[in-house]
Order: C-alpha cells, then sequence, then structure tokens
C-alpha cells in the first residue's frame, strides 16, 4: 500500500474549462498495455475529475489493436480504458477507425481490390461503431487524410480504394450510427489545421463535399502538435477554427503538445516559451467560443509522452515534467481558460 497522498491543490483545468462552458479538458491515455495503467501517481492525477474530464485512448483504439485478424474483433483494451472513465465521469473520444498508420498486417500485406478493401473498412467502422455505442462521445472517422499540399496522401485506403474511400468511411459511420439511434459525434481528426493554410482549405473543403452530399459530419479535431516558438500565433488560430466553425460544426483541440526539438527541456526561457505557445492555443479555443467544445493533451507528463519515440532528440512536450511536476505550461492553461493574461509566460 503507497502511502495517503495530499490532495492535489488547484487549480483544476477540467473544472475550470468545464465552467467556462466546454465539455471538458481532457488528455491522452496510453491504457491499457503501458506502464500508466499500474504507475501510482500518474493514476492519481488522471483519475481525478477536477483535472480532466475526457480521455482519449492513446493506441488501444487503432486497427491493430481491435482487429489483429480479419473479422476477429479485440475489444477487451478498448472496454478497459472505457470502464476507467466511466468510474470518473469522463467522456471519450473514441480514436480511430481509418488511418494509414498501426494496421494489421493481414490489411498491408495483401493486394486488394478496391471493392474487398471497401468491405473490409466497412465492417471495421461499423463493428467499432456498434459494439461501443454512446460510450464513445465521438469517433475520429478518418485520421490524418491530407498530405500538407491539400491533396490526400498515400495509405492503403488512398492507393487502393481512391478519393472515395473518405466519404464512403463516413457514409459507414452514419449507417451504424443511426442504426444505433444513439448521438455519436462524427470526427475528422488531423495536424497542420491549426492556422489558415492549403491543407486547412483542404479540410474546408472536405467537409464541405461530406455536407453537399448529405452525410454526416459533427466536428474536426486540430491535433494541435507543436513545436517551442513555432506555433501559429493566437490569431491564426483563432481564425483557422472559424473557418470550421463557420460550415456549422463543431472543432476540439484533440492532441496538443508543444515539444523542444532538442535539449535542454526544463531551462526558465524556454518554459517561459512553452507556457506561452500553450496560451495561445487553449486561448483561441475559448475566443471562438463554444463551437470549440474542448482540449485535449496529448498526455500529460513527459515520463509517457510520445514526442522522444518518435522525434529523435526531441521532448519536453508535455505539461508536467517527467516527475509528474507541473510546468508553467500547466498555469498558463489555467489562466488561457479563465481569461486573465498570462503571468507564467
Ligand atoms: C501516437 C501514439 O501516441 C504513439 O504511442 C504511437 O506509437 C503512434 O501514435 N497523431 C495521432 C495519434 O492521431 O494517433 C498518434 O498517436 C500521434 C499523432
Amino acid at each position: 500500500m503507497s502511502a495517503p497522498q495530499p490532495p492535489t491543490p488547484p487549480p483544476y483545468l477540467n473544472s475550470l474549462a468545464q465552467g467556462a462552458g466546454k465539455l471538458w479538458f481532457g488528455t491522452a491515455a496510453d491504457i491499457p498495455g503501458t506502464a500508466e495503467q499500474t504507475d501510482p501517481d500518474y493514476l492519481r492525477i488522471l483519475e481525478n475529475p477536477g483535472n480532466f474530464g475526457e480521455i482519449t485512448p492513446a493506441n488501444i483504439m487503432k486497427f491493430m489493436y481491435t482487429e489483429p485478424e480479419q473479422n476477429v474483433f479485440n475489444f477487451t483494451g478498448g472496454d478497459y480504458l472505457l470502464d476507467l472513465a466511466e468510474r470518473y465521469g469522463m467522456r471519450v473520444r473514441c480514436h480511430n477507425l481509418v488511418w494509414v498508420s498501426q494496421l494489421s498486417p493481414w490489411v498491408t500485406d495483401v493486394n486488394w481490390t478496391a471493392e474487398a478493401l471497401t468491405a473490409v473498412m466497412k465492417n471495421h467502422i461499423q463493428t467499432l461503431i456498434t459494439h461501443w455505442g454512446d460510450r464513445c462521445y465521438s469517433w475520429d472517422v478518418v485520421n490524418e487524410a491530407l498530405a500538407s499540399d491539400g491533396n490526400f496522401s498515400s495509405s492503403i485506403w488512398y492507393d487502393t480504394i481512391g478519393p472515395e474511400y473518405f466519404f464512403l468511411a463516413y457514409q459507414f459511420a452514419q449507417e451504424a450510427v443511426e442504426q444505433t439511434g444513439k448521438d455519436i459525434k462524427l470526427y475528422y481528426n488531423d495536424y497542420g489545421l491549426e492556422n489558415p493554410g492549403v491543407k486547412t482549405t483542404a479540410a474546408y473543403n472536405l467537409v464541405k463535399e461530406l455536407q453537399s452530399r448529405r452525410i454526416k459530419i459533427d466536428g474536426v479535431g486540430l491535433e494541435s502538435h507543436f513545436e517551442v516558438g513555432a506555433t501559429p500565433s493566437l490569431a491564426q488560430q483563432v481564425a483557422a477554427k472559424q473557418g470550421f466553425l463557420d460550415l456549422g460544426i463543431d472543432v476540439a483541440i484533440t492532441e496538443l503538445d508543444v515539444r523542444f526539438t532538442s535539449a535542454p527541456y526544463y531551462t526558465a526561457s524556454g518554459e517561459a516559451t512553452q507556457a506561452q505557445n500553450y496560451y495561445d492555443s487553449v486561448a483561441s479555443c475559448i475566443e471562438v467560443g463554444r463551437g470549440c467544445i474542448g482540449i485535449t493533451v496529448w498526455d500529460f507528463d513527459d515520463a509517457y509522452s510520445w514526442v522522444p519515440s518518435a522525434f529523435a532528440g526531441q521532448g519536453g512536450a508535455d505539461i508536467y515534467n517527467d516527475t509528474l511536476q507541473r510546468k508553467p505550461a500547466f498555469y498558463a492553461i489555467g489562466e488561457a481558460i479563465t481569461g486573465v493574461p498570462c503571468t507564467v509566460c
């Protein structure tokens, strides 16, 4: 048994966010399957609804885990994450159904016909949506479909089926949602949509095309994986979000982190710049109003951040350091939500 811990002092970022009209301040968690699952200090922060009102599974609902063999589904990990979130009254953004990465070998190692792969996609989408129903607040139906030039990027889905894969994915998802009769939001999720530009315009056009075909699309997730000192300005982030809101859909900040591209990660001046970058991103979500429904960080502490394994030599991206101490960025988020100037930036 570990010793009783003192209560966590304020601010409570989820309580503040919900007080400001957001649905949540949330975090990704890589549970089950990593050391997070049994780390008492990590869990003590995660399992406090004052801190988080939403959890996104960092991996466990992805294709390779949920359909490891064709038409053999594994819901165990997703159930574990959902059970945990529900125990604390937290919502879950289910992530994701159709993506280029983390596919099962049985998908990537076959020369599919368009028709056969479309059937694979349909079965995967509809089985997961049907199984978890409205335990998922939303699903990221297609993840990261666009290249920086605004064209669809190469993936087994695009390369085999062509651009129609994107619209079919949402059509299949809509069919499954309608079958459940439940309120389950359907999202597109990507990075590089945080400022106006070619890619963001391409995403607007995908939304418009879905809408013109009367296919359900409820929102767009702006991942917001940033680099310290190189994030879009507050005004740019407001403008990009407003463009989606003007189409009548919601937006969410879905994977926020701000990484140092080289060490050291813990200098006072570096942390102040990072705090400003977090502040601006969160402030943009506040500024556009309720249509920006919530803010999710892509895990909350540097020890479990995905950054060092994805970007060699980079790190320090999260709002708690690697010993779970709050960084200036943590307090900056509280100030941005409250609408007061940043004192730690
Ligand atoms: C990342 C996970 O955090 C890593 O653990 C995994 O190895 C790779 O994927 N965009 C997304 C997320 O939409 O699914 C990715 O998550 C990070 C980038």
